[in-house]
């Protein structure tokens, strides 16, 4: 079965999309903040150029970029609605004048050498039948050696008891925090076509493409999130 796009599924109205992934992600303030401080850590206190991979609805370039005016941002998303979408977001605010968002796949774009990198709930819509090593690899050759790439994914392996529980409290938690229970649900069924790996997979993959230094940094129910550098 060939795994769900992004656009594949019933999204809700565009400018709900921010309120819509706040609800439904575990942990979706934490992983931008988390993301920034990271960041803060490791890069110098000098401009620096962080590509943003699935930048659809800008929400990481807006949130990192807010107060890091250091911080500039060469986004890339293959659904021309979410890069509108961003364009429009980004283009109202101080940030925007730092940023561009291109409608591509990262292997076309011809920028490179960035300090940094974030994948945010992206990669686990590439099917791993080659594209999620390839996708990876097009990222590393975009860093400078040693540049961090910030990535988070849902993981687990579909049918296993331990990936299944933390789904179900996923749609739980989704509702909890306000999503209706019918979208809970065909989310909850959405997912379970998307292209996720197992953590061990995801990890393997990274090393694969030439990351090293694979370090956790965030988990929420199905949710993972790394550091790993180039
Ligand atoms: C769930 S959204 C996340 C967007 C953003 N990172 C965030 O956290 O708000 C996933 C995005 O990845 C994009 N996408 C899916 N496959 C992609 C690919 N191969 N290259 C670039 N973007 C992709 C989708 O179009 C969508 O906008």
């Amino acid at each position: 079965m060939a795994a769900l796009k992004f656009e594949d599924q019933k999204l809700p109205a565009l400018d709900d999309y921010a309120r819509l992934a706040e609800q439904f992600i575990p942990g979706r303030q934490a992983i931008f903040v988390i993301v920034e401080s990271a960041f803060l850590e490791l890069l110098p206190q000098t401009p620096s150029r962080i590509l943003v991979a699935g930048a659809g609805g800008g929400e990481e370039i807006l949130r990192l970029g807010f107060n890091n005016p250091n911080w500039s941002f060469v986004g890339v998303d293959t659904y021309e609605p979410m890069v509108e979408l961003a364009r429009k977001r980004l283009g109202e605010t101080p940030v925007g004048a730092r940023s561009q968002v291109h409608a591509t796949t990262i292997d076309k774009l011809d920028d490179k050498d960035f300090d940094a990198a974030t994948c945010i709930l992206t990669a686990h819509f590439v099917p791993d039948d080659g594209a999620k090593l390839a996708f990876f690899k097009a990222i590393h050759t975009r860093l400078k050696p040693g540049a961090p790439l910030a990535i988070v994914d849902g993981v687990g392996v579909a049918g296993e008891d331990r990936t299944e529980l933390l789904r179900r409290i996923w749609k739980r938690h989704s509702i909890r925090n306000g999503v209706a229970a019918e979208v809970a649900e065909s989310n909850a069924e959405n997912f379970k076509k998307v292209a996720v790996v197992s953590e061990q997979r995801e990890e393997a993959l990274l090393a694969e493409a030439g990351f090293s230094r694979v370090t956790p940094f965030f988990r929420g129910l199905a949710i993972k999130g790394w550091l790993a550098f180039a």
